[in-house]
């Protein structure tokens, strides 16, 4: 991650809460999410989920970006292992990561994080990609997991 480059999380925190507020469509919460962190954090070249549409089998669905990969199973990819672990994937270096799925050539590090609602059912996962190396970090991460915990928790 670039020095000097700071990410507003609370900001990005504040607008989707206020934008999400009583909303339970997964589908309306997951095109919220993705616009507000593609256009607040400094790193996301393509923000996107990808959905559970069935055994082992991720759909694409809201994103912002050049166009992603429509159908994505349990086996392959970042975001089919962090579909697959249950465990957040962070990706410094996607050439290094076997299998990585590569939608666009100018990608070099992903952070991919699957989301569940509160009773418990994978939703997805979010799939954060950036032209920079190494840009996500752990700060990241302890942003992203409860904050999507929260706005998903009641979604169907
Ligand atoms: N890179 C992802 C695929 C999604 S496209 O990058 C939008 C992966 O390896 O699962």
């Amino acid at each position: 991650m670039l020095d000097g480059q700071k990410v507003d999380y609370d900001g990005i925190t504040a607008r989707i809460r206020a934008l999400c507020e009583g909303e339970t469509d997964a589908v309306a919460l997951m095109a919220t999410v993705v616009c507000e962190i593609h256009h607040g954090h400094p790193f996301c070249d393509w923000t996107g989920f990808y959905r559970v549409v069935g055994p082992e089998l991720l759909k694409i669905g809201p994103y912002q970006g050049g166009h992603g990969c429509l159908v994505i199973p349990f086996s392959r990819g970042v975001c089919g292992a962090a579909a697959r672990t249950g465990r957040v994937q962070n990706v410094p270096d996607v050439e290094a990561f076997p299998d990585h799925i590569a939608c666009s050539s100018s990608t070099k590090s992903e952070l991919v994080l699957p989301v569940w609602n509160g009773a418990g059912v994978l939703l997805g996962v979010l799939d954060l990609d950036s032209d920079t190396p190494a840009a996500f970090t752990q700060a990241d991460e302890d942003w992203l997991v409860p904050l999507l915990a929260e706005v998903f928790r009641e979604a169907a």
